[in-house]
Parts: C-alpha cells; structure tokens; sequence
C-alpha cells in the first residue's frame, strides 16, 4: 500500500458491526467481563480502548513499526519513553531539542538523577564525544525545533550499536508522511500529535511506535502504570487528521518552499533557515533519509525589535506557539516556544531575539507571501 493510501486505509477502518467508515467513538471507561479474571480483550480503558487502539495500529503502520502508543501529549510520550531509563543513566540529545524537552531532562529527570548531556548530533563525531560508560539512549530530533538543523540517523544508528545505545527519534516535524526513522534504524519514534498528525490545533496529543516486541511489552508497561493515556474523543480527532496528513504536508511543503525562496532573496531578512534550499547543510541527508523538506521555516529579522514589527503587520500568520496546522502560524521562539532555554544557551545556539518561526499552512501563497511583504517592509 502506498503512503497516501495507507492514510485512509491503513490500520482498523470502520466498525464491522455496523459498517460505519469511520472507527466509532468508546466514551467508556470500563468492561463487562463474562466471568472474574476473563475479559474480552479490554478490561480498563487505561490498558486499553478500542478507540485509542485503532489509532495506536495506524500510526505503527505509517511509521513501519510493530506497535504504537497514544499519550495525552506530546511531552507525556517522551517523559514514558525516558522512564525505560533508571537512576544514574545518561541521555545524548540533540542540543536545540524542543524547550519542552529541554526543561524535562535539565528540571525533572535531574530529580531521578538521570544524567544528560546536548550535543549538535549534525555532527557525529561530536555525538561519539558526548558518549559516557553509562549512557543508554541516543535521543535525536531532526530536523530540530526551531533551526531546523539535519541528523544524519544512518549515521546516529552505527553511533548507538557501537555503544550499545537506545536511538530515539522525535519525528514530529517531518512526520511519516515524509520520513519513518525506524527504517533508517531508530528503536523507538515519537511525536508531539498535537503538531502535522492532527493538524487542525485542536487536540493535545503524543504518539510512540516501536519495532520490536519486548520494548513494545515494556512501553505498554509504562503507559499503563504511568497512566498518561489519550481519550477516544482525541483518539479520533487524531484518526481523522491522518487521513489527510499526505494531502496537508503536500500542501505545505509546496507553500513552503516558495516562501523559503522569497525569503532567501529578502534584503532586511538576515539568514534562513530551511533544509529545502540547497545551500541549508542538511539539504542533502534530508534529501538521502526523507521524502520531502516539511513545512517549518525560521529566518532572522535581525533584532526583537524588527522581529515585532513583522509581527504587528502579518495578517493570515497567527501569532501562537504550537505548528503544524492547516492555518500558517508564527512565534518568536525566544520569547515563547524556547523561553525556558537560558538566554546564554539560546544565544549560543543561534536562537536570537530576531529569529521568526512560521509554520506554513495550506492557505493560497500568494496571500502568504504578500503578508510577509508587508511585515518586512
Ligand atoms: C518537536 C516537538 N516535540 C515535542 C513537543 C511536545 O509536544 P506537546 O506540546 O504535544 O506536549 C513539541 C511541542 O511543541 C515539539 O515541537
């Protein structure tokens, strides 16, 4: 099955029962059983809903994996994912990880004494480097959130058999619409689905696929004792928002790499950041491990006060932290989405008061880019 079809046939379609095309909604907490001990697969809809399920099979298809899991948001998929890990282990991770990620390692992991350290995992060697005797995951985000720097995972993958390493991939920006890390290697894959997955800023949502059976036992495992897990209702929404995914990024990426080049030739933006042009240095491995550059954009206005300024002058970009909807938005992450990243660290990183992030929606360029126009004049 093709990617675009697998978005709408993929994993369980409809209700058999019934013939409804769309998976039915189970608002239902509990289970009759036939007899004490014996149930009829689903007991607790905290281990398990029918509804929840559906969606959990077709993102494991999309992304070629064995199994998937549903968390109630992006960030409680991760903090599951690091609870594989124990007291006095140590974590790599791409060094401009999403602040959110950022502030669990540096602010609650901490607690566990899970050590860690952020490297620029664009460079394998640093990433060899940054490697310690007790470190067990490889955490990689590509391409990163929000200067969409490239990992190469072919490379990240020799790196973690070498060292014996989980490789986990934040796939959120590229989606499996364009790219599907476990093939290149990853052990586990994760998203923030509030993002490109459902696509319509209407749901809070996280989402975990693996390949392999017992990691699968023991993700199961941490979903259900954590507990962190998505109702039916966002269940659905987000078995909706996959079966357009392919027609959205589509979409997007279209738009985006018009504005990318309009942007390119500005003369008040400063630099831009975008794996579609071909002078980005992640162009190639995007172009060798991904189908498609996606639809996030950041570019540098040159200081807080200019970056206000187009601000206070776009119309069809929404001024909101998040990404990854039909509707084009725009933030300043310094001020919002990274705010939690110490100014130092920001700075260090490249992410400066003046740089501009926009998602790129599905709207009529033209209306996009003469939006931008006004706002860099
Ligand atoms: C790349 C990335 N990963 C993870 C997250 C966290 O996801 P959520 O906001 O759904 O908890 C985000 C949120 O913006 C993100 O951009």
């Amino acid at each position: 099955m093709k990617r675009k079809t697998k978005m709408v046939h993929g994993g369980i379609t409809g209700d058999e029962k019934t013939g409804a095309v769309s998976v039915p909604i189970y608002q239902v907490s509990t289970y009759r059983q036939p007899e004490a001990g014996k149930h009829t697969g689903y007991e607790y809809s905290r281990t398990g809903n029918p509804t929840r399920h559906a969606l959990e099979t077709v993102i494991a298809e999309l992304e070629n994996g064995k199994a998937g899991f549903a968390f109630a948001s992006g960030m409680a998929a991760i903090t599951s994912v690091m609870m594989l890990l124990k007291s006095g282990d140590h974590v790599v991770l791409t060094d401009d990880v999403y602040g959110g990620t950022y502030r669990l390692t540096t602010k609650v992991l901490d607690r566990i004494e899970l050590g860690h350290t952020f490297v620029d995992t664009s460079d394998a060697d640093a990433v060899e480097a940054a490697i310690q005797p007790n470190s067990k995951i490889l955490y990689i985000e590509t391409p990163t959130n929000p200067l969409l720097k490239v990992t190469d995972l072919k490379k990240m993958r020799e790196i973690a058999d070498k060292h014996d390493l989980l490789l986990v991939v934040d796939n959120t920006f590229a989606t499996p619409y364009f790219q599907t890390p476990l093939d290149a290697g990853a052990d586990i894959v994760l998203h923030s689905a509030t993002k490109y997955i459902g696509g319509h800023s209407d749901v809070v949502s996280g989402l975990v696929v693996v390949n392999d059976e017992s990691l699968a036992e023991e993700i199961h495992f941490i979903q259900n004792s954590v507990g962190a897990v998505l109702g039916p209702q966002d269940s659905w929404l987000l078995m909706r928002g996959i079966k357009t995914l392919g027609l959205r990024m589509e979409a997007i990426e279209k738009n985006a790499n018009k504005i990318a080049a309009y942007l390119d030739e500005h003369p008040n933006v400063t630099k831009v950041y975008y794996p579609g042009l071909p002078a980005h240095p992640g162009h190639e491995t995007t172009q060798e491990q991904a189908e498609g550059f996606g639809g996030m954009i950041a570019f540098d206005a040159g200081s807080g006060e200019k970056a206000d300024q187009v601000l206070s002058k776009v119309e069809y970009f929404t001024l909101a932290e998040s990404l990854g909807a039909v509707e084009s938005l725009i933030s300043i992450p310094a001020r919002m989405t990274h705010a939690s990243i110490p100014k130092e660290r920001r700075e260090e990183l490249g992410i400066t008061d003046g740089l501009i992030r926009i998602s790129v929606g599905i709207e009529d360029v033209d209306d996009l880019i003469e939006d931008l126009a006004k706002g860099l004049e």
